[in-house]
């Protein structure tokens, strides 16, 4: 139901842009000065997005029920999906009371780490996903370099008796456990083909790391990736709506010299 919601967003916008509403920390942001800044970037770029990431950015400052249940109405006026991007990382009885308090809130997604495994780990979200008809994305190599310590290690695959990287049992596990999404970094397109193949178009593939952390836009989308999360290259900018447009249309480009 969320890979729909996407799809039907990203088609409606015409649009792979997930804008990552994140703002730096300010001991002199007020909460009402914070709200309405991330406000009128909505307002800026919403024709031209296919859905928006919140994070610790807004959560912690603004409050879960208070300022970012708002900004989710504000967000879904607008016909875009929201996914909360928590990387749920728990025991499982803690990430269903997570998975609950944000589904609550109105998020239509949320993020979590594979890390936990199934048992006691993820299962519980994915069954309140199930219920609540939201979507659960998984991490499968993230964006930022000491991510090769933990995503690609390799580790031994007891049923397949070889030793594989962590990132494809992370991706295996992403189509056995039926999620909506999987997470791999813009900074490592070649991981974003490996996975593609594994995921064979059954599972979207979300790639953060475009701009402030080095990674390409056009390399991810050729890789497979099929949205781009972009964050401080949009929020920070002085014209947000100039930067996201600008993508778009780099995006539309090569996709028309790809045909
Ligand atoms: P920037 O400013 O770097 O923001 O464009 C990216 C946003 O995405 C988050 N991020 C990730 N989230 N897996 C995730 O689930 C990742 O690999 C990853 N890399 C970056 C980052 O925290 C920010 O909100």
């Amino acid at each position: 139901m969320f890979k729909l919601k996407m799809e039907e967003a990203a088609e409606k916008k015409d649009s792979k842009i997930v804008l990552a509403l994140d703002f730096p920390y300010s001991s002199l942001n007020s909460q009402e000065n914070l709200f309405n800044k991330a406000h009128k970037i909505i307002e800026d770029v919403y024709p031209y997005i296919c859905a928006v990431k919140i994070n610790h950015h807004l959560v912690l400052p603004l409050g879960t029920f208070q300022g970012v249940k708002k900004l989710i109405e504000i967000i879904h006026e607008k016909d875009l999906p929201v996914m909360m991007d928590c990387k749920a990382n728990d025991i499982g009885a803690t990430n269903r009371v997570i998975a609950e308090y944000y589904y609550a809130a109105g998020f239509d997604a949320i993020i979590a780490n594979p890390f936990v495994g199934w048992d006691e780990g993820l299962k519980p979200i994915f069954e309140v996903s199930k219920k609540m008809h939201r979507g659960v994305i998984l991490l499968a190599y993230m964006s930022h370099r000491g991510a090769k310590e933990g995503y690609g290690q390799l580790i031994y695959d007891k049923e397949k008796d070889e030793k594989i990287a962590q990132y494809i049992s992370f991706a295996r596990k992403a189509l056995n456990w039926g999620a909506d999404g999987v997470v791999v970094g813009a900074t490592v397109p070649e991981k974003i083909r490996e996975i593609n193949e594994i995921l064979e178009d059954k599972i979207p593939i979300y790639s953060p790391g475009i701009g402030a952390q080095g990674g390409k836009a056009i390399s991810a989308i050729n890789a497979g990736a099929n949205y781009l999360i972009v964050g401080r290259s949009i929020t920070l900018d002085k014209n947000p709506q100039k930067i996201v447009k600008i993508l778009n249309k780099k995006l539309k480009n090569e996709s028309s010299l790809e045909r």
